[in-house]
């Protein structure tokens, strides 16, 4: 099969269009061909050999793939060939043929083309287990995502309305990325470049904060998030995209109520498998029903990993970008 390989750790130029050897299905696994897989920021931090998940070169990277299932291993039972699915294969995404675990395997709703399916397993599993589950958001509550216009914010801030959310609001690095931001429901953009969020919140809250604040950035960010999350607020941190670790000090919670929590869907692959699919079942209905959108900006040929991998890096990518096989 012809695959996407990082043999060497580096820059997008690093993603090799490569001859591999297709992978074999075992017992308890599922054999897919894949019509299309998305790129995530954790690709690009594993091109780089800062993302936890991935092990050593030569490796394929991604991590989700829509496809149809060709062969099933023995105590397989929820899917068959020939079912529509997306899946979180056991090596990378970025191939013609995957295997994925069974546990990992979910049918999709027959109303969903493959481009769209693609775009929702990494962001959208992790988005609702965020809100719903990690900071446990409950209706009327006020919301603060960062990076609000990338495949993860434009997920949560829709999830966000889904739950229940009374203001909604996201953090942009470049005004052309208002508009999405805008459009997928947020009641309010900050462009972090021009207004400190802080400030900004605190004049939106008359000083009292927003009670959810979803940070995958780090470093410094974290670090104000905590100046603006009102009492008894979460404070969910789940990503570094900044590559810097921010400080937390834990005076400035007891008093407060407030709580910092953690979450890695990385993590919960590999360790609590079967904690995803009630995220997996809401979100897929809910974009099946239509009421959740997958933003998906760029196409590109999954032999054009590379320049994918260049646009998500330039920070100008918004929403989903997808490899599509049929390219
Ligand atoms: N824990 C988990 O299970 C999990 C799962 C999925 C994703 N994530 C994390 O969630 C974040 C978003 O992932 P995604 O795939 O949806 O990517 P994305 O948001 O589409 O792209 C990353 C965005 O992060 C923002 N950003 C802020 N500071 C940055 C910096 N110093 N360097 C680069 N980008 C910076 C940029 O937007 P602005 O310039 O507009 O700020 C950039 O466009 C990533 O940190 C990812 O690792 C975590």
């Amino acid at each position: 099969m012809k695959a996407v390989v990082v043999r060497t750790l580096g820059g997008p130029e690093v993603l090799e269009w490569t001859e591999w050897p297709e992978p074999v299905v075992a017992p308890g696994e599922v054999l897919i061909r894949v019509k299309a897989t998305s790129v995530n920021f954790a690709d690009i931090k594993a091109r780089y050999g800062q993302y936890h998940g991935v092990g050593e070169p030569p490796f394929i990277p991604g991590l989700d793939a829509a496809g149809v299932v060709e062969a099933v291993g023995s105590g397989v039972t929820h899917v068959e060939p020939g079912t529509r699915v997306v899946a979180f294969p056991r090596g990378g995404s970025y191939a013609e043929w995957v295997v994925a675990p069974h546990d990992l395997v979910y049918p999709l709703p027959e109303t969903l083309d493959w481009v769209t399916a693609a775009g929702i397993p990494t962001v959208g599993f992790t988005a609702y287990q965020l809100l719903a589950e990690v900071a446990r958001l409950t209706p009327g509550e006020s919301v603060l995502v960062h990076a609000a216009a990338g495949g993860v914010g434009t997920t949560a801030v829709q999830i966000a309305r889904l739950l229940g959310a009374k203001t909604i609001v996201g953090t942009v690095g470049d005004d052309a990325k208002r508009a999405v931001v805008e459009d997928v429901g947020a009641d309010a953009v900050i462009n972090y470049r021009h207004t400190p969020f802080v400030e900004a919140i605190q004049e939106m809250t008359q000083g009292r904060g927003v009670d959810v604040i979803l940070d995958a950035v780090g470093g410094r960010v974290s670090e104000d998030s905590l100046k603006c999350l009102a009492p008894f607020g979460r404070l969910v941190h789940f990503g570094s995209a900044s590559g810097e670790v921010g400080q937390i000090r834990v005076s400035d919670l007891h008093a407060s109520c407030r709580s910092v929590l953690g979450y890695s869907l990385g993590t919960a692959r590999q360790a609590k498998p079967q904690s995803i699919r009630p995220a997996a079942d809401q979100v897929l209905k809910w974009v099946g029903e239509g009421a959740l959108r997958v933003i998906v900006s760029r196409r590109y040929p999954l032999s054009e990993a590379a320049d994918a991998h260049r646009w998500m890096e330039s920070r100008q990518s918004v929403g989903k970008i997808i490899l599509d096989v049929s390219l």
